[in-house]
């Protein structure tokens, strides 16, 4: 869920950058001026959470998401309607992404046609291409594109060949599942199986399917922020590739990295050798499940990064009971950030810090330590 902005905070008084906007459900906010939006969010959640949250501006806010899947549809390609789920605006241009990407749309939308590549059907759930995604790493300039078909009849090789000459990666991938997901099971690769980005004085590498923030422009300060509360021997759980923890790898005294997805934890193995983090290991693993079965010494510092969803009911129990002194809680969900730190017991908020990582869209990141009595 969103943040529920009331409308009387925004000011509407912008022109969109977006010819699209207004239809497209990628963006909500162009038309509030950006000092207001973060304005906004500030009081949003300050009130929510009855204390003065800071946030922090993305240095810019247009061109920051490093990955974007565009639906491919009832012949667009694009995103889906703003609160229509089942249509698909046709995107000729987009700003969230670098112009490298959204130069590439017409362009794909030529080809498409050009090879009579037919896209799903998100009402009937049949049909060919689902999605195109771009993944792009801004420090190294290497983008990725990502092919994902229902089955593995589609003829995606013409397509796959032509956006070659523009990319540094073609992958095709398939998900044959009726729910709506843009990861599937990677059939070929072509070019480079990873791209490289670089945030503070580390180097981490991103693949087809794995978790990376999106808004590359701010997430050094978000992991800077997140590192600096830990201390001594911590669980990094809901890891993802092991950002967190290699970031505070210097400053921890060991870090125990969880994350469910077998591709997260491969390529947090990968990130830590290369960036010498030797005092941080990392478990594939549902949180709750690796709790329930965790028998080492109490944590100095406990680090949740979940998603939307925040924490179960069990998993809090389970936090609870391990009672580590710090709790550094890195949220993309203040709806949830709220029930969950209400939840935990006998912690208190220490601070509180907010990072606009989704310009242009009623999201925002928090990163807080709650401390023990
Ligand atoms: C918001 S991401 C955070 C990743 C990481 N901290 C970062 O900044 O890149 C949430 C992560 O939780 C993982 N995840 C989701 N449910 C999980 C579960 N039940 N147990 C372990 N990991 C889970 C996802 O694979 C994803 O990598």
């Amino acid at each position: 869920m969103a943040l529920e902005i009331p409308e009387q905070l925004l000011a509407r008084d912008t022109t969109p950058r977006c010819p699209h906007f207004g239809d497209c459900g990628g963006c909500a906010m162009q038309d509030v001026p950006y000092e207001a939006q973060v304005r906004a969010k500030a009081e949003t959640v300050s009130r929510m959470l009855g204390r003065d949250v800071e946030i922090t501006p993305s240095p810019d806010p247009y061109g920051y998401r490093h990955r974007m899947d565009y639906v491919v549809a009832f012949g667009k390609l694009g995103l889906r309607m703003r609160g229509r789920g089942d249509q698909v605006v046709d995107l000729h241009e987009c700003h969230l992404v670098r112009p490298r990407v959204s130069a590439l749309l017409p362009m794909v939308h030529a080809w498409l046609d050009e090879f009579g590549i037919r896209g799903f059907n998100l009402v009937t759930k049949r049909g060919d291409l689902r999605y195109i995604t771009f993944r792009h790493a801004f420090s190294s300039d290497q983008l990725m594109a990502i092919l994902v078909t229902a089955s593995r009849d589609t003829a995606v090789e013409p397509l796959a060949q032509r956006l070659a000459d523009h990319v540094d990666s073609v992958v095709w991938s398939v998900q044959p599942r009726v729910g709506d997901d843009s990861h599937g099971d990677v059939q070929r690769i072509r070019g480079h199986a990873t791209l490289e980005q670089r945030i503070g004085r580390s180097t981490f590498e991103i693949s087809p399917d794995c978790f990376f923030q999106n808004n590359l422009l701010l997430v050094d300060e978000l992991y800077a922020a997140a590192a600096g509360h830990i201390r001594g021997r911590t669980l990094d759980l809901f890891c993802g590739t092991g950002t967190i923890g290699i970031h505070a790898a210097e400053r921890a005294q060991h870090v125990t990295g969880v994350d469910v997805s077998e591709a997260n934890i491969e390529l947090a193995r990968r990130n830590a050798e290369r960036n010498r983090a030797g005092n941080v290991e990392f478990v594939t693993d549902k949180v709750n499940h690796f709790l329930a079965f965790y028998d080492g010494p109490v944590p100095d510092t406990v680090v949740l990064d979940p998603p939307r969803s925040g924490l179960a009911p069990k998993l809090i129990r389970k936090l609870n009971r391990l009672a580590a002194p710090r709790i550094v809680y890195v949220s993309c969900n203040p709806n949830t950030f709220a029930l969950d730190i209400d939840a935990l017991e006998r912690y208190e908020l220490r601070e509180l810090r907010g990072f606009d990582m989704f310009p242009q869209t009623p999201h925002v990141e928090l990163v807080s330590l709650l401390t023990r009595d």
